[in-house]
C-alpha cells in the first residue's frame, strides 16, 4: 500500500486526487506553517513519494530519513533549487516541479510590480490613506513611463518570454540576454538579443529576472551590476531572492543608483519586518505571491499529485527534473 506525505496544506484538488487511488495512506502536514525538519524526517519515514514545497530541503538526510521505498518527490514549484537533483539521481528517485501552469500567472505579478513601482502606488495609495491628499498637484508623485520604455529580461525561458509577451503589449522595446539565444523569438516578435548581461544592464529602462538560482547566478546583481543600470531604472524581481545581493540593492536605492525595485522574492524569506529595504519607499515588496492567484495554485496541486500518481502507477511524471531516472525505469 503506497504511502505519500505532503509538507503542507495546500488547494485540496492535489491531495483529495491522491486520497481516492484505492488503498493509498496519505498524510500531510495539516498547517500553513513550514513543518519543522525533525517533524518533516519522521514523517516521510517509509514513504513511496512526498509532495513538498520550496521550504524543504530535499537532500541526503531527507532521503536517508525517507529510505529506500522512496520512489518520487514532487515540488510544488516551478522552482527546484531546493532539490539536490544529482543526489535524487544518484538514488534513482524521481523528482518532478510544476512548469507551465503558473507561466502567465508570475507574468502578470511581476508586470504588475513593473507597474506599480514605476508609477509609485504603493506610496501614493499610503498619502491617500494617510489623509495627505489635498489637490490634484502637478509635481506630485511623477513616475517613470512604462509604453515605450526598454524592457530589459535576464533569461527568456518560459517567464521571461510571457514578461517579454507582457512588454510588447504595452509598445515596450524589449531586449534579453540568455545562455540560450532565441532567434526564433527575435524573428516572430523582434525582441533583440544581446550578448551580455552588463549590455542588458546599461540599456534597460527596466530590468527583470527571470533566471534559476544557481551557483553562476547567486548574486548574480551585485553592486557592480546595480551600478550599471541607469539611475532612473527599476528593478523587478520574481526568480529567487539571492539572484539579488541585498545589501548591495539597499545601497543602490538608498543612494539613488537605481530608481526603485519590486521584488516577489527576498534573501532571506520571509523578509524580517525590521529589514532595512522595508524602510525604503522605493522598495515595493510582496511575500512571494506571483503564482497565487486561485486557478493556478489548484493546477500546481493538481500537477504535483498527477505526477506522484503517474509514478506509483508505473507510468512516466509529466514533469520530471530527472528524466534520466525516469527513463532508466523505463517509464512511459
Ligand atoms: C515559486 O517560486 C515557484 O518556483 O513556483
Amino acid at each position: 500500500m503506497p504511502n505519500v506525505f505532503t509538507t503542507r496544506r495546500i488547494p485540496e484538488i492535489g491531495p483529495n486526487k491522491l486520497r481516492e487511488q484505492p488503498g493509498w495512506d496519505v498524510q500531510q502536514w495539516n498547517s500553513d506553517d513550514v513543518i519543522p525538519r525533525d517533524r518533516l524526517l519522521q514523517s516521510i519515514k517509509g514513504c513511496d513519494a512526498v509532495l513538498t514545497l520550496l521550504t524543504e530541503r530535499v537532500d541526503a538526510e531527507f532521503l536517508d530519513a525517507a529510505g529506500p521505498q522512496l520512489k518520487v518527490v514532487a515540488n510544488l514549484a516551478v522552482g527546484f533549487d531546493n532539490f539536490d537533483v544529482p543526489e535524487l539521481t544518484r538514488r534513482g528517485v524521481i523528482g518532478t516541479n510544476t512548469p507551465d501552469v503558473l507561466t502567465d500567472t508570475t507574468a502578470d505579478l511581476a508586470f504588475a510590480l513593473l507597474i506599480a513601482t514605476a508609477r509609485m502606488l504603493p506610496q501614493a495609495q499610503k498619502y491617500v490613506k494617510e489623509g495627505k491628499w489635498k489637490t490634484w498637484e502637478p509635481l506630485g508623485f511623477r513616475g517613470q513611463d512604462v509604453h515605450h520604455a526598454t524592457l530589459g529580461l535576464v533569461g527568456l525561458g518560459r517567464i521571461g518570454g510571457a514578461m517579454a509577451r507582457r512588454g510588447a503589449g504595452f509598445e515596450m522595446k524589449v531586449i534579453y540576454y540568455d545562455a540560450y539565444r532565441r532567434r526564433d523569438l527575435e524573428e516572430q516578435y523582434g525582441y533583440e538579443y544581446r550578448d551580455s548581461v552588463e549590455t542588458v544592464l546599461r540599456e534597460a529602462d527596466f530590468v527583470s529576472l527571470h533566471t534559476p538560482l544557481t551557483a553562476e547566478t547567486r548574486h548574480l546583481m551585485n553592486a557592480e551590476r546595480l551600478r550599471i543600470m541607469k539611475p532612473t531604472a527599476i528593478l523587478i524581481n520574481t526568480s529567487r531572492g539571492p539572484v539579488v545581493d541585498m545589501q548591495a540593492l539597499y545601497d543602490a536605492l538608498k543612494n539613488g543608483t537605481i530608481w526603485a525595485a519590486g521584488l516577489d522574492v527576498t534573501d532571506p524569506e520571509p523578509l524580517p519586518a525590521d529589514h532595512p529595504l522595508l524602510t525604503l519607499d522605493n522598495c515595493l515588496v510582496v511575500p512571494h505571491i506571483a503564482s497565487a492567484s486561485i486557478k493556478t495554485r489548484d493546477d500546481m496541486s493538481e500537477l504535483a499529485a498527477d505526477n506522484i500518481i503517474a509514478v506509483l502507477n508505473g507510468r512516466a511524471p509529466k514533469t520530471p527534473v530527472n528524466r534520466e531516472v525516469v527513463e532508466q525505469k523505463g517509464l512511459r
